[in-house]
């Protein structure tokens, strides 16, 4: 049984921001062909050059993050956000700084959605401009002039009070955070989900606690990751599932790679922990975890990883119990309260709530 969750709509009016782009560089939004062949193009150029920049002085990789890097990252994103919100995780936020903004999409729905001021860091001027003209079809004229973007920043980068940094798939092309980032209040990261990158993020978490910085999310406690200590080969990630639009559709028919769902990494960090009020604003007594893994078919048992804290966990159901629930990777749950402890294993009777 399958309890699908978490599927995003692709807002309308960035269909239509991205259609108007995408003229500018001589290319029609319903041209799938071309673009899907631009998309392998850069696709395979990051995979030739998997520490290089995003080459944006060529028209062809300027047209396939328009078209596919940018609207699954902003997916990505507004998921991260989703799960922000059920922190109040924005709040008391007056500033953004989004560090290797590309086109924004990292930063995007926490700023329009919390009408924050922003600095948009960014080497690429082309990234900037089409950033810059992206934002402007989807949010009042006025709220641009709160917007700068920058080129680069030295290590005396001042930041201003009350500051969320974003890092969006940037991590990966600069491996470490900034000094500054000591500055920031909050903390959002997004990285693709590969091992590599994946483990990275893990280790910079380890780095953060150690300053005394509190994971919000996805983590449900402050310990040592146990897909860190416990494993050489786990990463942890999240997936999505989103309604494709229609246009988007037609690219991917000349794609071998499928999008139904979107993968990622991420890590929402703050300095105070004021998160944990909001945890019981909600009453919640129990405790929580968060399903880090798929469901896994084994011989007499279906097991999901689970994190609840230090210790690498499976919830567990036996197949002589009959149906077990497929509970979507990355979804928070309430820990359940009829299982039976085995090992490593949390065998269960009842579906565990999702929150
Ligand atoms: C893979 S793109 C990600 C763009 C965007 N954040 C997103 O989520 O789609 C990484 C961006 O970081 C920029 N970048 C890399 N190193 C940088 C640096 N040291 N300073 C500013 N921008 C940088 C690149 O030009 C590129 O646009």
């Amino acid at each position: 049984m399958s309890l699908i969750t978490r599927t995003f709509d692709f807002p309308e009016n960035l269909t239509q921001a991205i259609a108007l782009n995408l003229k500018d560089w001589n290319c029609d939004i319903s041209d799938a062909k071309y673009l899907a062949k631009s998309i392998l193009r850069l696709s395979d150029f990051y995979a030739d050059n998997p520490k290089a920049m995003t080459p944006w002085n060529q028209d062809w990789a300027v047209a396939a993050y328009i078209s596919y890097y940018f609207p699954l990252n902003w997916m990505r994103s507004f998921a991260v956000f989703q799960e922000g919100q059920r922190w109040s995780f924005f709040s008391g936020l007056e500033n953004i700084i989004d560090f290797g903004s590309g086109l924004g999409s990292g930063s995007w729905p926490a700023l329009v959605e919390n009408k924050l001021s922003a600095q948009f860091i960014e080497l690429s001027s082309v990234a900037q401009q089409i950033h810059r003209s992206l934002l402007a079809l989807s949010v009042a004229e006025k709220e641009i002039a709160n917007y700068q973007w920058l080129k680069q920043v030295g290590q005396n980068f001042l930041v201003p009070p009350a500051s969320l940094g974003v890092f969006s798939y940037s991590l990966t092309e600069v491996i470490e955070l900034p000094s500054w980032a000591t500055q920031l209040e909050k903390l959002l990261i997004i990285e693709p989900a590969t091992r590599d990158d994946g483990r990275r993020l893990m280790e910079t978490r380890s780095k953060l606690l150690q300053q005394g910085w509190h994971i919000v999310a996805p983590c449900t406690h402050q310990g040592l990751c146990p897909l860190l200590t416990h494993s050489k080969s786990d990463w942890c990630h999240d997936r999505i599932h989103w309604k494709m639009p229609t246009w988007f559709q037609e690219i991917e028919k000349h794609l071998p790679i499928k999008n139904s769902t979107l993968t990622f990494s991420y890590l929402l960090a703050t300095k105070t922990p004021s998160h944990q009020a909001k945890i019981s604003d909600r009453k919640l007594t129990t405790q929580l975890a968060r399903i880090t893994g798929d469901h896994l078919p084994e011989k007499g048992k279906t097991r999901q990883l689970v994190c609840r804290g230090e210790a690498r966990e499976y919830l567990a159901w036996m197949s002589r119990h009959g149906e077990f629930p497929e509970i979507p990777r990355g979804v928070l749950i309430e820990w359940p309260d009829d299982g039976e402890s085995k090992s490593n294993e949390i065998r269960l009777r009842k579906n565990p709530k999702i929150l």
